[in-house]
């Protein structure tokens, strides 16, 4: 099974690119740019990384970023990240970017949105892996600020295929940002969003009937909600779920208890991701592997949710054939 899924081609949906930064390259970069971090070891940090929460582990990302300053850190934590894709013959990544989270600390949203560009562009050449870039607004901060950042990212609208919406979920709904998806969507960009991980199905609803969103990160407590089921189905949108993130989150308490199967019998469509592989101990193999174990899944599941992982991306129709096409052919010589 590990070769398996190891060989499987695959895309990543739901990633930030802020947690993929994992503490050696933390400890580089903060070397480098001369900033203290409140850890001396990689030992330290991992024993930091205990998380009862959404929010306990926001503050540690938050912190994590904070050493990044320029243009060369941006690409050099996404090139790392794609390099790792490549390795798990992941051909495709959709990656999210907060650009708040380093705006709010003086770095321009240019220094970032080029820096994570350039190594996509280089790592499409160089790895043969393509990337679609998330602009994700932070959602504890104001409507008025997302607004702020939509009008810094308008001249680089050429790299930046989608909106999304992260951070600290409850207490901060969808409806919170419906002028500045209304705007978004209006420039072109494709609405997303991360709703039920923490909230309650109500923000579900709203991020589908308000922000018009194409697709639910976690999603996972619209199984508290037949209609939402129902209804999420009807419109053919997809579920990115992070079993490992789920675990470190305490969203789920164990793995074999995670309700990714059953939302699969259920008839919702969900794909396999890492969310944040540098806080949760796997990137979106590791997430793939742990998950079979855990639901005794087969391969016909796992070509499945490879399947899901292309179709329910923002991939051209063509492509979507192409990568059917290819699984097809994996599963029938490795069945
Ligand atoms: N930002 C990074 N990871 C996140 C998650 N799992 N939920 C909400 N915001 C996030
Ligand atoms: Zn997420």
């Amino acid at each position: 099974m590990k070769n398996f899924i190891k060989n499987l081609p695959k895309a990543e949906l739901h990633l930030h690119i802020e947690g993929s930064f994992e503490p050696a390259q933390m400890f580089e970069i903060a070397k480098r740019n001369k900033i203290e971090i409140p850890y001396k070891t990689v030992e330290e940090i991992e024993k930091a990384y205990k998380f009862d929460c959404l929010q306990d582990f926001l503050d540690i990302y938050y912190q994590g970023a904070s050493v990044l300053i320029y243009e060369q850190d941006f690409y050099d934590l996404t090139y790392s990240y794609l390099e790792k894709c490549s390795a798990q013959n992941v051909r495709h990544t959709e990656i999210m970017f907060d650009p708040q989270t380093h705006t709010e600390r003086g770095i321009s949203f240019e220094i970032v949105i080029n820096g994570i560009s350039r190594a996509c562009e280089d790592a499409e050449k160089n790895l043969n892996i393509s990337s679609y870039l998330i602009m994700s607004f932070l959602r504890h901060l104001s409507e008025e600020d997302a607004f702020k950042t939509l009008n810094q990212s308008l001249p680089f609208k050429d790299k930046i295929k989608a909106i999304g919406l992260d951070s600290s979920e409850i207490g901060n709904p969808p409806s919170k940002f419906k002028n500045v998806y209304k705007s978004a969507i209006e420039e072109g960009y494709i609405p997303l969003a991360h709703a039920g991980e923490e909230g309650p199905p109500a923000y579900i609803w709203e991020a589908l009937d308000i922000l018009s969103i194409k697709r639910i990160d976690h999603g996972n407590n619209c199984l508290q909600d037949e209609n939402l089921i129902k209804e999420i189905i009807k419109r053919d949108i997809a579920l990115t779920v992070c079993p490992l993130s789920n675990i470190a989150l305490q969203v789920v308490k164990d793995l074999k208890d995670h309700p990714l199967k059953k939302m699969m019998d259920l008839g919702l469509k969900v794909t396999v991701n890492s969310d944040d592989p540098a806080y949760f101990g796997g990137q979106v193999n590791q997430n793939y592997i742990e998950i079979q174990k855990a639901l005794g899944l087969s391969k016909d599941d796992l070509v499945i949710l490879a399947k899901n992982s292309f179709n329910y991306s923002l991939l051209s129709n063509k492509n979507k054939e192409e990568y059917t096409k290819s699984l097809d052919e994996y599963f029938e010589i490795n069945k």
